[in-house]
């Protein structure tokens, strides 16, 4: 199973654009992080693509102004929810315990989490032995006692940061390393069975080959590309790589949350 992750980010700009953009392949295994507006009409207009929202609070209810629950976007046909991005650890200062809160709520409103994790240029440059030495402190943080329900389902996106948007990704030897390293982890020191690790960070139809032809590696979340057509026509023809996602939430066409 290989796993098509699309963040759009703060794109497209209107709606028509984000269903074209949404309908330009019939995908099956991918998870689309549209904007939260465009969340229901994606989930209408996409038949066999998981949606997912790019951020919720970790309350389900309050005088929280400006936010959204895990729980709505579940009702609006989100079977996942994005957390832990660097985006939002930088420009909204979000903190490794808040994005602790965040992982529980997702969980326990049955939304699947793709929890990001990745180092800045410094710790890189130290090497692998640094670069996994941080990523374990992440985790520690993130998800320390998170246990995963049966219903539910928990994604690690590693994204180095500095591969982010720069147009330089990550060497795919090395994420693969990291991959194996996060899976060992997960199993190990966080009892969590069956993770799926993703690669993240400057991904394109040039170079996506290159991860997914490691077993080590699940899948891509793909950023600056996901809303350009032609790279995404090309990444859709992919197909050799990918299966049906594995998850056991799925949305359906009315936008309800249903258990497969
Ligand atoms: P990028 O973004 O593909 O534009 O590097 C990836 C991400 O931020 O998830």
């Amino acid at each position: 199973m290989k796993i098509i992750g699309l963040n759009w980010k703060l794109n497209p700009q209107t709606e028509q654009e984000a269903l074209e953009i949404a309908t330009l392949s019939d995908w099956k295994n991918a998870i689309i992080f549209p904007p939260a507006i465009f969340l229901r009409q994606i989930v209408t207009q996409t038949k066999r693509a998981k949606v997912g929202a790019q951020n919720v609070y970790w309350q389900n209810s309050g005088a929280f102004t400006g936010e959204i629950s895990p729980l709505m976007a579940r009702d609006e046909g989100a079977s996942f929810a994005l957390v832990g991005h660097s985006e939002r650890r930088r420009y909204f200062f979000e903190t490794d315990q808040l994005i602790h809160k965040k992982i529980k709520a997702i969980l326990s409103a049955g939304l699947g989490a793709v929890l990001c994790v990745g180092e800045l240029k410094d710790v890189h440059q130290r090497g692998l032995p640094f670069v996994k030495r941080f990523l374990f402190s992440q985790l520690k943080k993130d998800l320390d006692d998170v246990t995963v329900p049966k219903t539910s389902r928990l994604i690690v996106a590693y994204e180095p940061i500095w591969a982010i948007g720069s147009g330089v990704p990550d060497d795919p030897n090395a994420s693969a390393e990291i991959a194996q390293f996060l899976k060992n982890t997960l199993l190990s020191r966080f009892n969590i069975s069956n993770p799926a690790i993703l690669y993240g960070g400057s991904v394109n139809s040039g170079n996506i080959r290159e991860f997914l032809k490691h077993p080590e590696i699940d899948g891509v979340l793909i950023g600056g590309a996901s809303v350009e057509k032609r790279e995404l026509k090309k990444i859709a023809k992919m197909a050799p790589y990918v299966r049906e996602v594995d998850v056991v939430g799925k949305n359906r066409k009315d936008g309800r949350f249903t258990k497969s």
